[in-house]
């Protein structure tokens, strides 16, 4: 257990804003969360709240017309900011490794599956050509695919799904501290999903190796992550352990989220309210206030902090849900 309280991704006020013809928009705000070591950390919210933009910053790969603003990203104590362009490079792939859903831009189209995987592990290991081959067949291998046909494979001979297995095999041939893995499972079929998500845990623990996985997918985030971060409009409005937040949401956002998955609610699906805020024209309080059926006039007006609410969950709501055991004692008093 000792694993799991080593701290390896600590991120701190980390914000990233896009300077645009329409006004800043403020697309990660005041990002904080830890990763530990063999843990699985997931990132879940709607479309345009800010997961990727999070994904990229902690990679220094914000493009123009976004930038970092302010914050520390410390992997195992060394902060990301602070490294030159050089040492940075060397952290991709290496320390930090990216895995998003669209593989087809992942890979050059003319050169195939094998080659590209070899030139990843012989940028930063030194190895003879023959060890690379046999390093990149052995991974491929791992992700379930046939080795040597999908080796000397090109990009497009190879179904999306096979793809994404290999851009997967391909991030984990450096064995990452931390594998940011955005979206990567999600055009995968339920089966495969599963499969690949298995695969990941089993390798947090056997390689210890930390796991950000950055999903829409309620039922893949429980399936694979231990503690869980929902992101609303750039900014972090609960956190806690998966079970934990999954099983009594003490934000109104992410009981709303739940009750619009299929897994969570069967049978009875309630789409939420409205739609996901325009990030370049925000209202001044809370961001999710406009869509909220508990928003009260001082949720237009102010933005609600995150504050531990229970011991290792927290939430940003003015009138966050009570927890059943919060009842309970309620009741008792
Ligand atoms: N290249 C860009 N230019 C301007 N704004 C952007 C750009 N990329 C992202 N954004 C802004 O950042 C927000 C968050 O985007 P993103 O992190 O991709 O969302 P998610 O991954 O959660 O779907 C978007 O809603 C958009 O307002
Ligand atoms: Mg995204």
């Amino acid at each position: 257990m000792d694993n799991v309280h080593k701290q390896v991704l600590e991120v701190k006020n980390l914000s990233a804003n896009f300077y645009t013809s329409r006004g800043l928009i403020r697309a990660a705000d005041n990002i904080n969360f830890n990763v530990g070591q063999s843990e699985c950390l997931a990132i879940i919210g709607e479309s345009g709240a800010g997961k990727s933009v999070t994904a990229l910053s902690l990679l220094r790969l914000v493009p123009h017309p976004g930038r970092i603003e302010e914050g520390e990203i410390n992997l195992e104590g060394r902060d990301l900011l602070q490294l030159n362009p050089k040492e940075m490079r060397r952290v991709r792939g290496e320390d930090l490794a990216l895995v998003f859903q669209d593989s087809l831009s992942t890979f050059n189209p003319v050169r195939t599956i094998g080659s590209h995987i070899c030139e990843t592990i012989t940028a930063h290991r030194k190895l003879s050509s023959a060890e690379a081959r046999d390093m990149a067949r052995c991974k491929l291998a791992e992700m379930g695919l046939p080795a040597e046909r999908s080796f000397r494979s090109f990009p497009f001979q190879l179904s999306g799904g096979m793809r994404q297995r290999a851009a997967l095999a391909m991030a984990m041939s450096l064995h990452p501290r931390v594998l940011i893995a955005d979206e990567a499972t999600t055009s995968l079929d339920v089966t495969l999903q599963a499969q690949i998500l298995h695969y990941l845990k089993k390798h947090l623990q056997e390689c210890c190796m930390s796991l950000l996985f950055i999903t829409h997918d309620l039922a893949a985030a429980a399936a694979v992550a231990d503690r869980v971060a929902v992101m609303y409009a750039g900014r972090i409005v609960e956190s806690g352990p998966v079970r934990e937040v999954f099983r009594q949401p003490l934000h109104p956002y992410t009981s709303a989220l739940l009750r619009s998955h299929p897994s969570f609610c069967p049978g009875r699906l309630e789409p939420i309210n409205g739609s996901p805020p325009d990030l370049a024209d925000l209202s001044p309080g809370c961001a999710f206030s406009p869509r909220c059926l508990k928003g009260r006039e001082i949720c237009r007006n102010k933005v609600p902090s995150l504050q531990e609410l229970w011991p290792e969950q927290q939430a940003a709501c003015h009138f966050h849900q009570a927890r059943k055991n919060d009842l309970r004692e309620a009741a008792v008093t």
